[in-house]
């Protein structure tokens, strides 16, 4: 067990969706919390509760020199700074996706190498699996098949992240673990228009009053979903339960069709709209979830504690939260 009460803690892309949730979680823990962000999507307002509890080193890794200057003093490190977009987006940068988050790689394992801390969790993804996988994936190898289609930037990117960071432990005798979520939502969410993740987008299209709602896809692909708030306490329990040298999914084996998830946020919006399936839209894989029994043998038994329900609540009051020029009607 690695306690990680009043260690020094570096989390990268703290004022993000699932970061700022991990910082609160170290907070709890009496951790000092030191956050590197260039608020590219992160936001000050994430971390408006704890800001006079944290330090706060603003920085674009992807810049040399700041990587070594933010981690400075750090004893463990989660890395989750990276670029990272609804499919609208990724599906036309992969080149600009693959090359930022090279950069911000490299730079990180750079400086993590020259001075090695305790323990390193970098934040890859389930966009690494191939597309014709199984619908309820274990962690397949890093390299096995194309990564998923529609992010393919993104997940080659993370997947030389993962590869980098093994060798980086190899070479500097860092422990390092290595998390790939699944598909992670929750309010914090930074409005990206229509290269939006699919609950923010849902949520945004109904509460804008869009009717019909536009639905990418078919309706009929399914996907496991997990609050950031409970992504971040698993982060934090694997460096707690030390799984150095392990790569392990963050996700569960449980799924929604984007139909009923559409049915949900009506339920909990309390509108009254028709639905249109646009299938000249990408879609991604058809099912995707993840097998959770690795994850479950090293941190033992792990529940969501934000239900989808519940979380889709929590994303209807950050939709009112919006600032007025984020909440026009979206038509397209
Ligand atoms: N949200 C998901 O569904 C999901 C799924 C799988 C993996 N992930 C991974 O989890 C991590 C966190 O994702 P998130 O959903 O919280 O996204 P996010 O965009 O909310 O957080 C990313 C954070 O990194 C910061 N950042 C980006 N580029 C940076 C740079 N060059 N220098 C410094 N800071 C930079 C952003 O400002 C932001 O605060 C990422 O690595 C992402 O790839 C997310």
């Amino acid at each position: 067990m690695l306690s990680l009460g009043g260690k020094t803690v570096a989390v990268t892309g703290g004022a993000g969706l699932i970061g700022s949730f991990l910082v609160e979680d170290l907070l709890a823990l009496d951790a000092r919390v030191v956050v590197v962000d260039d608020f590219s999507t992160g936001s000050p307002a994430h971390l408006a509760a704890v800001s006079g509890r944290i330090e706060l080193r603003e920085g674009d890794l992807e810049a040399p020199g700041v990587a070594a200057r933010c981690l400075d003093g750090a004893q463990i490190v989660f890395h989750l700074a990276s670029r990272a977009f609804g499919v609208g987006y990724g599906a036309k940068r992969h080149l600009e996706i693959c090359l930022h988050n090279e950069r911000v790689t490299n730079n990180m394992v750079e400086a993590l190498a020259a001075r090695p801390p305790e323990f390193v969790l970098t934040v890859s993804s389930s966009c690494v699996h191939r597309d014709d996988g199984p619908d309820t994936f274990p962690e397949l190898p890093v390299y096995d098949g194309e990564p998923e289609r529609v992010n393919s930037g993104y997940g080659w990117a993370k997947r030389f992240m993962e590869t980098k960071f093994t060798m980086l432990s190899q070479v500097a005798g860092v422990p390092v673990a290595i998390a790939r979520p699944v598909n992670i939502y929750g309010e914090r969410y930074r409005w990206r228009g229509t290269n939006s993740q699919a609950i923010p987008m849902l949520v945004h299209k109904v509460m804008s009053g869009m009717d019909p709602v536009v639905i990418w896809g078919s309706g009929r692909q399914r996907r496991n979903y997990m609050h950031a708030k409970d992504c971040a306490t698993i982060l934090r329990r694997l460096v707690e339960a030390n799984a150095a040298g392990q790569t392990v999914n963050v996700g569960f084996e449980d799924t929604i069709s984007m139909a009923d998830l559409v049915t949900a946020i009506l339920a909990a919006t309390g509108a009254n709209v028709r639905t249109v399936f646009d299938t000249t839209r990408p879609e991604g894989r058809f099912v995707k979830s993840a097998n959770s029994t690795r994850l479950r043998s090293i941190i033992g038994e792990v529940a969501p504690k934000i239900g989808l329900r519940d979380g889709l609540v929590r994303m209807t009051d950050w939709f009112r939260g919006l600032p007025e020029e984020d909440r026009r009607p979206l038509h397209g």
